[in-house]
C-alpha cells in the first residue's frame, strides 16, 4: 500500500496530465499537508505554478484538475475544491481512511518498508577516550540513536557505529606521564577509574607544554604505541577499557547500542589513503603539510580553504582517519548511506571531507548517500553553554541520574497507587525519557535550553505528557476488557469529527517516517506523536467508549492509537509504562 500522502499526489499527478497532455512526463504535482483543517487535508498549488508554463490563469488550471478528479476519483476524495487564486483543497473520504487502518490493524507494517534492506551506517556517540563523555556526545548518542531505531524499524540493516577517538599524540603523552608517576598502571596493577584518566590527562598536559624533555619522551612513547610494543600498547589498551566501561554505564541507561570501532581501527589504512589522493594529483603541499583543495571552499577573504590530510611533520590527523573510515565503509561494509552525527561546530569538516571523498572517487553519491546530521548546543537556563554550577562541565552520568531522581520525587509527590519497585521503574522511565525528549522534540539545528523542570512537566510537549496519553489509553483498553484479536472483523466508528481527525493523523504516521528518514530531523515525529496524543485526548473528552453503541469500532481506534504511539515512542527510544 502506498503511503497517503503519495497516493494523493499520483491521482493529482494523472488528474494533470490527463488535463494538460502537453505536460512533461518529468513534471509531477506538489502535495503537502494542509496547514488548518478548514482546508481539508491535504493541498496542492502546483496550479500556479504551471499556469506560468501552460499561458492559461492559475484558476483555470485548477478548475480542469479539479473537475477531472470529481469525474474519475470520487471513490478517494470526498470533496476537492478550489480556493483563492488556484489552490486545490483535498478531503479524503472516511471510508478510504478506515479502510487503509484496517490493514494497519490486521497486521499490515506500521512503518513503510524500505526495499532490499539497505545497509545504513551511523557513526554516533563517539566520545574521545581518557575524557568524560560531554553533553554534545549525548545530544549526538539520543539523536544518532533515534534514526538508528527508524531505519531498523524501516527494515535497513544498520551498522551503530562509535568512532571514539582513541589514538593520536595525546595517547604518548599519557602514557609518558603515567610511567613517570604511577608506573603501576603501565603493568597492569591499577584499578584507575575513567575520572583518575581525566586527571591525569590534564596534569599531564601542562607537563608536555612546559617540559622539553618530557615532550620527547611522550613523542617516542606515540612511535611505541604505533608500533604495539609493550608495556605501552597494553597501557592504552586498558586506557581505552577503562573509558569504554565507563562509556557503557551510560550506554546502558539511555538503552543505547553501539559497536565500539575507534579511530586506531583505520591504522592499517591512512597511509593508502594518502597514496590514493597523491595518485589522484590531489595533494597540494603547503607550509610543509599535505592538503586536498576543493571547489568552492574559501575562507572569510576568499582565499581557498585546505582541506588538511597530512601534517607537517608526517602525522596523520582527524581527517585522515575520517577519509580512510569512509573508504572502509564503502569498500568493505558496502553502504549505501552514511550518516555522521556530531554538533554543528563540525558541519566544515563533514562537507570538505564529502567533496574531497567524491573528488577522489572514493565513493559514488548516487550509489551511497552521505550526510552530516548536525546539531546546536545544551545551554543552561540561564542561556549560556551548559555548565554545572561550580563551572565544570556536567558529568554525564550525573546529569541523568539527577533526572531520574528528581523524577523520582515527582512520582512519590503524586502519591501514585503502585507499588515501590513500579515506582523505581517509572521514575528511570521518565527521567531519561524525559531527557531524550527534550532533545529530540526541538529541531536538532537549533540550540536548546536544558531545564529539568521544563522536561519533567506532564503539560506541554514532554515525555510525561506522551507516557501519560499511552497509559491512559492502556486503561481504556484493559478497562472494556475486550479481546484485540476479535475486533479484526468489527469497522471503525469514525463518526464523529474528533474520530475522523485522529482516524486522517494515524495514517499519517507513515509518511512523518518517510519524511524524517529523508531530512533526519526526529523533531517531525516528536512533533507527530505530540498531535496524536492531542487528538487521541480530544477523542476520548468528545465521544464516549465503555458502554457506547460504537464502543467496539472506537475501541478499535484507540489500539491503533496505542500501536503507533509504541512504535513512534520505540523509534525515539523512549521506553513505556503500563501504569503511571
Ligand atoms: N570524536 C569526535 C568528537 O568528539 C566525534 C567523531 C565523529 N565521527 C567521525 N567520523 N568524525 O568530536
Amino acid at each position: 500500500m502506498k503511503i497517503l500522502i503519495e497516493a494523493v499526489r499520483e491521482q493529482l499527478d494523472s488528474a494533470f496530465k490527463a488535463s494538460f497532455p502537453t505536460l512533461e512526463a518529468s513534471f509531477s504535482p506538489i502535495v503537502t499537508k494542509a496547514t488548518q483543517a478548514k482546508f481539508g487535508h491535504y493541498q496542492c498549488n502546483s496550479a500556479m505554478s504551471l499556469a506560468k508554463v501552460l499561458k492559461t490563469a492559475p484558476r483555470a488550471v485548477a478548475e480542469s484538475v479539479v473537475s477531472y478528479l470529481n469525474e474519475n476519483n470520487a471513490d478517494f476524495f470526498a470533496l476537492v475544491e478550489i480556493a483563492g487564486p488556484g489552490f486545490i483543497n483535498l478531503t479524503i473520504r472516511t471510508d478510504v481512511l478506515s479502510n487503509r487502518l484496517t490493514k494497519f490493524f490486521d497486521g499490515g507494517s506500521l512503518v513503510p518498508q524500505l526495499s532490499s534492506s539497505p545497509r545504513v551506517v551511523i557513526d554516533f556517540s563517539s566520545p574521545n577516550i581518557a575524557k568524560e563523555m560531554h553533553v554534545g556526545h549525548l545530544r549526538s548518542t539520543i539523536i544518532g540513536d533515534a534514526l538508528a531505531r527508524l531505519f531498523e524499524a524501516m527494515g535497513a540493516d544498520v551498522l551503530r557505529l562509535n568512532h571514539v577517538g582513541d589514538w593520536g599524540t595525546a595517547f604518548g603523552m599519557l602514557i609518558a606521564y603515567l610511567e613517570q608517576t604511577h608506573p603501576a598502571f603501565l603493568t597492569g596493577k591499577s584499578t584507575a577509574t575513567l575520572s583518575d584518566l581525566v586527571q591525569w590527562y590534564r596534569e599531564s598536559k601542562q607537563v608536555f607544554d612546559t617540559d622539553s624533555a618530557f615532550k620527547k619522551r611522550a613523542q617516542a612513547q606515540v612511535v611505541t604505541l604505533q608500533a604495539h610494543e609493550e608495556p605501552t600498547y597494553g597501557a592504552w589498551k586498558n586506557i581505552c577499557a577503562i573509558s569504554e566501561q565507563a562509556y557503557e554505564e551510560i550506554y546502558q541507561l539511555l538503552d543505547v547500542r553501539l559497536t565500539v570501532r575507534g579511530e586506531s581501527f583505520y591504522n592499517p589504512y591512512l597511509s593508502q589513503a594518502i597514496d590514493l589522493l597523491n595518485h589522484k594529483n590531489l595533494i597540494t603541499i603547503s607550509e610543509g603539510a599535505k592538503c586536498v583543495y576543493l571547489d568552492g571552499f574559501v575562507g572569510r577573504e576568499g582565499e581557498p580553504l585546505p582541506f588538511m590530510v597530512q601534517k607537517s611533520d608526517g602525522g596523520y590527523n582527524y581527517a585522515t582517519t575520517d577519509i580512510a573510515a569512509l573508504r572502509h565503509r564503502v569498500e568493505e561494509e558496502k553502504a549505501e548511506r552514511i550518516i555522521y552525527v556530531t554538533d554543528a561546530g563540525q558541519s566544515l569538516h563533514f562537507q570538505m571531507l564529502f567533496a574531497c571523498a567524491q573528488k577522489a572517487g572514493l565513493v559514488d553519491t548516487q550509489k551511497t548517500r552521505l550526510d552530516h546530521v548536525p546539531f546546536g548546543l545544551v545551554l543552561g537556563e540561564d542561556g549560556k553553554k551548559f555548565k554545572t554550577r561550580s563551572g565544570d562541565t556536567e558529568r554525564l552520568i550525573d546529569l541523568l541520574t539527577t533526572a531520574i531522581e528528581k523524577s523520582k520525587s515527582i512520582i512519590d509527590a503524586r502519591d501514585l497507587d503502585l507499588s515501590e519497585g513500579e515506582k523505581s521503574d517509572l521514575a528511570r522511565c521518565l527521567g531519561i525519557g524525559a531527557v531524550k525528549y527534550a532533545d529530540l522534540s526541538t529541531n536538532r539545528i537549533s540550540d536548546y535550553q536544558f531545564s529539568y523542570d521544563k522536561m519533567l512537566r506532564f503539560e506541554g510537549n514532554t515525555a510525561a505528557f506522551l507516557l501519560y496519553a499511552y497509559v491512559r489509553n492502556l486503561s481504556i483498553t484493559r478497562k472494556v476488557s475486550i479481546d484485540r484479536d476479535s475486533l479484526q472483523s468489527v469497522d471503525f466508528s469514525l463518526s464523529h469529527p474528533s474520530e475522523q481527525a485522529l482516524a486522517l493523523h494515524l495514517c499519517q504516521f507513515q509518511e512523518v517516517c518517510v519524511a524524517m528518514a529523508d531530512d533526519l530531523l526526529p523533531s517531525r515525529l516528536a512533533e507527530y506523536l505530540y498531535q496524536l496524543a492531542t487528538l487521541f485526548n480530544q477523542f476520548f473528552r468528545d465521544c464516549r467508549v465503555e458502554g457506547s453503541d460504537e464502543q467496539s469500532g472506537r475501541l478499535k481506534l484507540c489500539f491503533m492509537v496505542q500501536s503507533i504511539l509504541k512504535q513512534g515512542l520505540d523509534i525515539l527510544g523512549l521506553q513505556t509504562v503500563s501504569r503511571m
